[in-house]
């Protein structure tokens, strides 16, 4: 999730230790806040999620980045090629880059506690807050009078650009955002090692299919291919309905967040372990011994 440092203070690098200290993995946003490369010195595993523009020299320079840093897994997301129209930001005022206003200065002395234990606290301890890892040479501040920048040529993101980054790319590489079966099997004969049926949180297209919903048709499409998924999952029994239909992971954005922003660190791992704790209870209710055990025919379509 981008922006989880305007959150809580360095909410990155909770997230990246919390998911190491419990064993998951944890895809860094290309929107954060605290370096890749000080991520994968603290908690080495954590993938890179990138946002790429249609540019060959844009995209070589990034993956260089994102190598000499040591990474193994790059996600590139592709459903994010134009800004969505987020209304509920429009009204609340909120964008990117944060524009001082008398708004944002009535929002900041209504919440003290955020302004001193996240904004200026990121301030004192790390300097003027940027969007570090946006590109290979770093990216904008957080806090600017500048207009929201366009997305950036991410309009002319193509799949010859994914080919471009498979060849450039040594690691495994996993395309978040796909939502038919037609661009699954597209983003296997590019190379892609796995792909993420999300529609990114529902934050995107206004009336985007629910990922649970194509999730299984997917999965026949590529039957070789690690096939994961995002959106919705808040308890063990919605991790096992993914899995049933064919998921091989599932992650989590906004609850590990809210988990963050209460604890930190402590805080994900305690979402986590309750999480694991669901699982585990969830599949003995079930009467069944081990994950492998689920099936499509567990689950019920009440909607068919
Ligand atoms: C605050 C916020 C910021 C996000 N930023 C990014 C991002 O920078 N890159 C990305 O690929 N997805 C981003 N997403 C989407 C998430 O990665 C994920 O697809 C989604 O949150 C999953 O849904 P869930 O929050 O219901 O679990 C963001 C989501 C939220 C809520």
């Amino acid at each position: 999730m981008g922006a989880a440092g305007l959150c809580a203070f360095d909410a990155d690098l909770a997230l990246a230790s919390g998911a190491k200290a419990f064993g998951i993995p944890m895809m860094l946003s290309a929107s954060s806040l605290v370096s890749l490369e000080e991520v994968a010195r603290i908690a080495p595993g954590t993938w890179y999620q990138a946002y790429l523009p249609g540019d060959d020299r844009a995209i070589e320079a990034m993956i260089d980045r994102v190598k000499s840093a040591d990474y193994d897994i790059l996600v590139v997301t592709a459903d994010v090629p134009v800004p969505a129209n987020r209304e509920t930001n429009v009204r609340n005022g909120f964008s990117i880059p944060l524009k001082p206003s008398f708004d944002l200065l009535w929002q900041g002395s209504t919440h003290p506690g955020w302004v001193t234990g996240t904004f200026l606290r990121t301030y004192w301890r790390r300097g003027e807050p940027r969007f570090v890892n946006l590109e290979a040479s770093g990216g904008p501040p957080v806090l600017s009078r500048a207009a929201p920048r366009p997305s950036n040529r991410r309009d002319r993101l193509s799949w010859q650009h994914v080919g471009l980054i498979r060849r450039r790319w040594p690691g495994r590489l996993v395309i978040k955002g796909i939502l038919s079966p037609h661009d699954a099997r597209l983003a296997a004969d590019i190379g892609a090692d796995g792909i993420i049926v999300s529609n990114h949180g529902g934050r995107q297209l206004d009336g985007a299919v629910a990922p649970l919903r194509v999730l299984s048709d997917i999965r026949q499409a590529v039957p070789a291919m690690t096939v994961m998924l995002d959106g919705g999952v808040r308890r063990g029994t919605d991790v096992l309905k993914a899995l049933a239909l064919g998921a091989d992971f599932v992650f989590l954005g906004r609850p590990f967040l809210f988990a963050a922003v209460v604890q930190a660190e402590d805080g994900v791992r305690y979402a986590a372990r309750l999480l694991a704790e669901e699982i585990d209870r969830d599949l003995a209710l079930l009467g069944l011994r081990s994950l492998s055990e689920l099936s499509p025919g567990l689950i019920v379509d009440a909607f068919r």
